[in-house]
């Protein structure tokens, strides 16, 4: 038939269709809601004379391909739904406009850092294992992997000694050629819900070959943390400024200016402020978060290099300052605004009376490198408060969705 009316009320379209057999028309009602449906529209591309959207398509052939009930779909029409919210539903997460740019935006970042490293300054990069025998960071946060070799009569266990998932590449790295670096899933079994800690996160990694100061490390990690930002506001402005729109504003200025403390005057900083915190600040003890918020708000919002830290606070390979009594390691973190611990690296201890590890046995050479959490990363470039909104799949204590 031919169309002779067409009228639309609330999410219903109603025509009136003529075949000319009759006077009487026969009505058709069709849904006009297609709210998180598929669709294929074939039509003519046309300039738009609406100042927000320079084209529209005039369409001539709409296809549903896959229907969407909207009652049911979890999402609701120009509703602004919180990331809480959100988050319950990781595989839809990615139709908000909010978390297809998070996607968009941590790919570009991801290109960004292996561009910075391999391309730009001759880094290698390494796949170091997922499976690993070491527990890196000696704290003992470790996925055991369990399985066995039911044929193998003498030996059911798999690997004969125990095997983990790796909480950090950094072993495997420090005995790979000389400018290295990896970027890859790491794994800590920490019991956290916080804002920061996930049990599956990714680590960039890098270890330099004969560095001798931690002013040299702290160049590079300052260098690949502008550069690579400056690249993701160049490639993804549109997608970072919904960020600023809607989240927090006020963190683009992150990569403008880097301070450097040394940890004694941090403390000072801590024990002069009149903050209840709830950890101790005395010189032996390690940095909190709160610690580490106060002190970057102290330091005008801005990112800051803290370095020499009491030697007995960090793990094993990090190097000391031979500065005794005070006894400090050759360590650096740097601290940033809204997470606080973003990186973490020293110089590497490679005296082999030191470590009795056959990693130093055949021609050992002073080094460093470092690591940082590319979801904290991302949520300090972005101001995202919670870390579960920067990676597609959050894993942690008692949630592993999909
Ligand atoms: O300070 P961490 O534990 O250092 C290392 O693992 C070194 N082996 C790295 C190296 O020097 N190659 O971790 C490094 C960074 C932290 O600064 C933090 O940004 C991130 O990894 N990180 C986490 N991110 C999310 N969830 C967790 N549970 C994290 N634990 C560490």
């Amino acid at each position: 038939g031919w169309v002779r009316s067409v009228r639309s009320q609330k999410e219903n379209l109603f025509f009136h269709v003529n075949d000319g057999s009759s006077l009487q028309s026969l009505q058709i009602i069709a849904s006009s809601n297609l709210f998180g449906s598929a669709v294929e529209v074939r039509g003519v591309l046309k300039k738009s004379t609406h100042p927000k959207q320079p084209f529209e398509v005039e369409a001539e052939d709409i296809q549903i391909v896959g229907k969407c009930d909207p009652v049911e779909f979890p999402f609701k029409i120009k509703k602004r739904h919180s990331p809480e919210y959100v988050r319950q539903f990781p595989h839809l997460r990615c139709r908000t406009n909010t978390f297809s740019s998070l996607l968009r935006i941590r790919s570009e970042a991801t290109a960004a850092i292996h561009s910075y490293f391999k391309q730009e300054h001759g880094f290698v990069h390494i796949h170091t294992p997922v499976i690993t025998s070491n527990d890196c960071e000696g704290a003992g946060e470790l996925f055991q992997v369990e399985a066995t070799c039911p044929q193998d009569s003498e030996n059911h266990h798999f690997f004969s000694v125990p095997a983990y998932l790796t909480v950090s590449g950094q072993l495997h790295l420090e005995v790979a050629l000389s400018k290295v670096y990896t970027f890859g899933p790491t794994f800590r079994a920490e019991n956290s819900q916080s804002r920061r800690h996930l049990a599956e996160f990714y680590m960039v990694e890098a270890e330099i070959s004969f560095t001798q100061s931690v002013e040299d490390l702290t160049k590079v990690m300052e260098d690949m943390f502008r550069t690579a930002t400056e690249q993701v506001w160049a490639q993804c402005a549109e997608d970072v400024d919904l960020f600023y729109k809607h989240v927090t504003p006020g963190h683009r200025e992150t990569a403008e200016a880097m301070l450097k403390k040394k940890f004694t005057d941090a403390i000072d900083i801590l024990q002069r402020s009149s903050e209840n915190f709830v950890f101790p600040t005395d010189w032996g003890c390690d940095l909190q978060t709160e610690h580490e918020k106060y002190l970057v708000k102290h330091c005008g919002d801005l990112p800051i290099f803290v370095t020499d830290y009491p030697y007995d606070i960090k793990p094993f390979y990090a190097r000391d300052n031979q500065d005794h009594p005070q006894h400090t390691a050759a360590a650096v973190d740097l601290l940033v605004p809204g997470v606080g611990e973003l990186c973490g690296g020293s110089l590497r201890e490679e005296r082999l009376d030191l470590l009795y590890l056959d990693l130093r046995h055949f021609g050992s050479v002073p080094h460093g490198g470092f690591g940082m959490g590319f979801e904290r990363y991302l949520q300090c470039i972005l101001g995202i408060d919670n870390i579960k909104d920067v990676i597609p799949f959050p894993r942690f204590s008692h949630s592993c969705l999909l």
